[in-house]
């Protein structure tokens, strides 16, 4: 517990950069969903049987089986984290020039392609902007979109496309079947690779077993499956759906690409037996990948996450709709509607959260996905105005949630009282992690 004089003194010497905070002057930290999980007493198990041998450990067997199981794909090659398989995906297939569409590219995975000077293009379907409409599949990849830029572009120009599930950066929303299928035909009408950004997998398929017609009675594994024997390969955090603290992977079913991989692997992961991980924690993923899939623990998990949205909906705090599978995004240009994209209002939003009552969240706006001009210095705001409170898996319980939505209503009640921010620093990548602000005059902060 912390008192708000506290708090506040925390705030400013972080240059009112969450990330910058000690986390233990965090109440309830819902920063991301990544790495925070808890884990089960059969994965600390799992983890005492690790087997530490440089090559050809049996921990790594016991990791490619499991991710074949769901997954599919033949060569499985573990990573420390989502964005080392990125910069070795990328860094393998993309060349300058080159163009990458998906549904919504996450931070990293933009990064990953502009470090290679190619472009990230997102292509979210038109139901994805309008945050309060219930749409099931908000999710999904505009595909007229996409027919469009293969035909203005060229497919050669095109060395892969993606598709995020669920889709992070655009409000955690799920991506159908149907979908996937129509992106996945077109792919291989044209030669194009089709990966998938598999993060949060098993929610999306959860969800697809909830609103998608004719999945009703399908098992969350089997609808996994279907969704992975559509690609050619995927990227993966299993930092998320892994239920595991650290960890990742990429694969694919091509042997060329993954021997290509593979060399850069070695180069700054490791050897293509651990990538990165040590013995015990590819076991923790095995036995994550195991869990995740199971109907209780996302049933439980979807539940939290709507009876959180619901709770803070009810009181009029506008949030996308309807609530996803890790996350409740707020809209924060709808809650803040005097403060302009440029003053931030993202940014306000989690300073006001952090202060009201110790709850650290994240911007997905402009701070994000906004670009300075490193000419003119010239601000160009985001595509929109989020603010993301993540759950970690399996630590919080129904009274933190209720704790939770008293602080985010007790903001929204004194809303017209907080004012903008304006960067005081910022990196030129990823400015966001390290980015210091200060209010603006007239801010309630
Ligand atoms: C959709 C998505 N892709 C990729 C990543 C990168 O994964 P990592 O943080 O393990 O590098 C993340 C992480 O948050 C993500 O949410």
């Amino acid at each position: 517990m912390s008192t708000r004089p506290e708090r506040e003194a925390w705030l400013r010497e972080a240059g009112y950069n969450v990330f910058l905070l000690r986390s233990e002057h965090v109440l309830l930290d819902l920063l991301t969903d990544s790495g925070t999980s808890a884990m089960s007493a059969e994965q600390w198990a799992a983890i005492m049987r690790g087997d530490e041998a440089y090559a050809g450990s049996p921990s790594f067997y016991r990791f490619e089986s499991a991710v074949r199981d769901l997954f599919g794909f033949e060569h499985v090659i573990p990573t420390h984290q989502g964005r080392a398989a990125e910069r070795i995906l990328f860094g393998t297939v993309c060349s300058p020039g080159d163009v990458v569409p998906n549904n919504t590219h996450f931070d990293t995975t933009r990064a990953n392609i502009e470090a290679r000077d190619a472009r990230a293009i997102d292509l979210p379907c038109p139901e994805s902007g309008e945050t309060q409409e219930p749409h099931p599949f908000k999710g999904n990849m505009d595909v007229a979109a996409l027919e469009r830029l293969i035909q203005d572009e060229g497919a050669e120009k095109i060395p892969l496309c993606m598709i995020t599930v669920t889709n992070n950066s655009g409000g955690g929303q799920p991506v159908s079947m149907a979908n996937l299928r129509a992106v996945s035909k077109i792919c291989r009408a044209h030669g194009i690779p089709f990966y998938i950004d598999a993060c949060r997998f098993a929610e999306n398929a959860y969800l697809i077993k909830l609103r998608e017609v004719g999945y009703e009675q399908h098992n969350v594994a089997d609808i996994a499956r279907e969704m992975f024997s559509l690609a050619d390969g995927c990227t993966f955090s299993a930092k998320k759906d892994g239920l595991a603290n650290i960890g990742g992977f990429l694969a694919s079913n091509d042997a060329r690409l993954a021997e290509q991989e593979k060399d850069l692997l070695i180069l700054t992961e490791g050897f293509p037996t651990y990538g990165g991980l040590a013995g015990r924690d590819l076991e923790a993923i095995a036995q994550g990948l195991r869990e995740v899939v199971h109907h209780d623990y996302l049933e439980y998990r979807l539940a939290s996450v709507r009876y959180f949205g619901e709770g803070i909906a009810r009181a009029g705090v506008p949030i996308v709709q309807p609530p996803g599978g890790h996350a409740i995004y707020i809209d924060a240009a709808g809650f803040l509607a005097h403060v302009p994209p440029l003053q931030l209002p993202g940014q306000a939003l989690v300073a006001e959260f952090y202060l009201e009552g110790g709850v650290r969240c994240v911007e997905i706006g402009t701070v994000m996905f906004g670009r300075r001009d490193p000419a003119t210095g010239a601000e160009t705001p985001g595509p929109r105005e989020l603010v993301r409170l993540a759950m970690p898996r399996r630590v919080y319980t129904q009274s933190h949630v209720d704790y939770l939505i008293e602080v985010i209503v007790a903001v929204w009640r004194r809303r017209h009282a907080i004012g903008g921010f304006r960067f005081t620093h910022q990196a030129p990548v990823l400015r966001h992690f390290t980015a210091r602000f200060e209010p603006l005059s007239g801010s309630g902060t």
